[in-house]
């Protein structure tokens, strides 16, 4: 079987970086979805450059369930939500690559966030249709990809995977380097015939 790609760790320090949020700012961009008491996932988290953030915005009731494939991201993550006091709101979870293991969360996520993992998912579909089983009914995933990774024309493939999965165009956002769609749960999952 092919290796897949992931992200380096080292990278992971650099994607954590704080001057990231001079064009890519948290709160700015998620903010409008995420309100306090929610129970929220960040797919392919890294070391919490959106988790931290989001851990503040769904406050003590909330909750954040970071997901990632590799075990020094979310050790690194660990330290430092213990280190801005917010590790009572943060779930941490180890995936594989074919699954996100979210079983546990059926219909029990708010909002679900997808920030640059998906080029580096290997069954696109059925992580849509795994996000799309924790969603709660009318539940939404926001999804970025990086433009220098991910051209146009593969970014729509991506968004089509995810309408034959059970979701619909709710918006597109402007965010410079990024390509962005956010998504709503819709409960019938349309196949092709
Ligand atoms: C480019 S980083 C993006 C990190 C973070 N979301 C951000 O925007 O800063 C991609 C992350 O997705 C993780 N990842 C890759 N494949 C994954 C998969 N199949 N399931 C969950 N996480 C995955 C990688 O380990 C890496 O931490």
């Amino acid at each position: 079987m092919a290796e897949h790609h992931v992200c380096p760790v080292w990278v992971g320090y650099l994607l954590a970086s704080p001057i990231r949020k001079l064009f890519e700012n948290p709160v700015k961009i998620l903010g409008p979805y995420v309100r306090e008491g929610m129970t929220v996932v960040d797919i392919g988290c890294a070391m919490g450059f959106f988790s931290l953030p989001l851990a503040r915005m769904v406050g003590a009731n909330g909750k954040v369930i970071c997901v990632d494939v590799q075990e020094k991201m979310i050790r690194s993550l660990e330290k430092r939500s213990q280190k801005a006091g917010l590790s009572g709101r943060i779930e941490t979870l180890i995936c594989n690559n074919n699954s996100l293991g979210l079983d546990d969360f059926e219909e029990k996520i708010d909002f679900a966030l997808a920030s640059a993992v998906l080029h580096e998912v290997p069954d696109v579909a059925g992580f849509f249709s795994e996000i799309h089983k924790a969603l709660k009914p009318a539940g939404r995933l926001f999804v970025a990809e990086p433009k220098g990774h991910v051209s146009e024309k593969d970014f729509e493939t991506t968004v089509s995977f995810a309408e034959q999965n059970g979701f619909t165009v709710a918006d597109r956002l402007e965010i410079k380097r990024s390509r962005t769609v956010l998504l709503t749960r819709i409960s019938q999952v349309v196949r092709d015939k």
